[in-house]
């Protein structure tokens, strides 16, 4: 069992990884359940597949379990399952001493930290990711939000959870798609500042994806307590080092923009295909060594992930997706930071890009 704080003063809280820990989660979270009875918000696939691990749980400590199911998928991080969600949480009575539990994706996490957040002007929350990507990343930091007709994340807040309860053993029944799309995240944290991270995932990234376990959960805790690392010095993301989390990003946003957000493209793929064009780019730029793009390309090729424009199944002109990037809640002032890499390991936020030459460089990488 692994035990990872991440220190915020009075919001602090700790993540506890272990194999197997959903099914004894009601013991873990007792200090979090305030009365003998205990909300969860989840999504029918997640409910099909992990809820009766939970609800077992509550039955042996004699919790009683409120179970709120919502429709799975991102078009589910919406205002109108936001109303519905609050309106039955404060039909159920939730008081602010509570702490809702999320069961499920980002999706299920960020709504369900979003609602915590507003209801009663806020309440506790604890989080149960049930995908990599959820648990190596959006489980952890406190970023909760829901989508607009104008864009995705537009409408959130920050509201850290009270505790992240990290299951590796649910990943399980994740189809391997989506384990490859919280797998690009995995690989983010080596490329921002720990290549001997990302020589190790070079090392197991493959036999994580087939279901090795040890390798999973070496994978998650080497991950969160680098999101715990970083999310502790810049939890707001205002002195720029959060922002290296958005390493790939700001090029992937491009490209799930432009296939609609949809199963076309997971976000993590546009990730993995966005991190791609960062390298590709910084070496263009000189900034980096063209063998340390190509590495980069050569591994999330190995892991089934695409490593650019036409592995994304993307062939817009590059006019069109900077036209996508300008829409992206980082602009500042009419010019959009990226993030660029002097080398593996070496992510930094660079303010001098020239829009214009993002788009030619896209064109000549198509
Ligand atoms: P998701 O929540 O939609 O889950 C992906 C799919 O997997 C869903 O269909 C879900 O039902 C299914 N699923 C989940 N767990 C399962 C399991 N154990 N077994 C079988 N199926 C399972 O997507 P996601 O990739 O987890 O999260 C994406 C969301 O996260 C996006 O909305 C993104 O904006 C958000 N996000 C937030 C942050 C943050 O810091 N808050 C960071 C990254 C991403
Ligand atoms: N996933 C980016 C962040 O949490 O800041």
């Amino acid at each position: 069992m692994t035990i990872i704080p991440v220190a915020l003063g009075s919001r602090s809280y700790d993540i506890q990884i272990a194999d197997g820990l959903l099914d004894r989660a009601m013991d873990v979270l007792a200090p979090y359940i305030a009365r003998d009875r205990a909300i969860v918000v989840t999504d029918e696939t997640v409910a099909t597949r992990q809820l009766g691990r939970l609800q077992v749980s509550a039955q042996a400590a004699g919790v009683e379990l409120h179970t709120i199911v919502l429709p799975a998928g991102e078009g589910t991080k919406n205002w109108h399952q936001l109303e519905k969600l609050t309106d039955q949480l404060l039909s159920l009575g939730v008081e602010r001493g509570d702490h809702i539990i999320a069961l499920g994706g980002g999706v299920i996490g960020d709504l369900t930290g979003f609602a915590a957040a507003v209801l009663k002007r806020g309440c506790g929350f604890v989080q149960i990711p049930t995908t990599l990507l959820a648990q190596v990343d959006s489980s952890v930091g406190g970023k909760t939000a829901i989508n607009s007709k104008a864009g995705k994340n537009l409408i959130g807040a920050f509201h850290q959870p009270g505790f992240v309860l990290i299951d590796p053993s649910v990943l399980d029944s994740l189809p391997t798609r989506e384990l490859g799309a919280g797998y690009a995240e995995v690989v983010k944290y080596g490329l921002i500042d720990d290549a001997e991270f990302f020589k190790w995932c070079e090392a197991n990234g493959s036999d994580l994806l087939a279901g090795d376990r040890s390798a999973q959960i070496a994978a998650i805790g080497h991950s969160v307590a680098a999101k715990a690392r970083i999310v502790a010095e810049d939890e707001t993301e205002r002195s720029g080092r959060r922002a290296l989390l958005n390493l790939g990003h700001t090029f992937g946003h491009a490209l799930e923009a432009e296939t609609g957000f949809s199963d076309t493209l997971l976000h993590g793929e546009a990730v993995a295909a966005g991190i791609s064009l960062a390298f590709a780019y910084s070496a263009r730029r000189g900034l980096c060594d063209a063998a340390d793009a190509e590495r980069v390309a050569a591994h999330f090729e190995t892991t089934g992930l695409p490593n650019g424009l036409s592995a994304a199944g993307v062939s817009a002109s590059g006019d069109t997706l900077v036209g996508h990037m300008q829409h992206d809640k980082k602009m500042e002032g009419g010019t959009l930071p990226f993030l660029l890499a002097r080398g593996i390991g070496q992510t930094y936020l660079a303010r001098d890009v020239d829009l214009s030459d993002i788009a030619a460089f896209l064109d000549e990488a198509a």
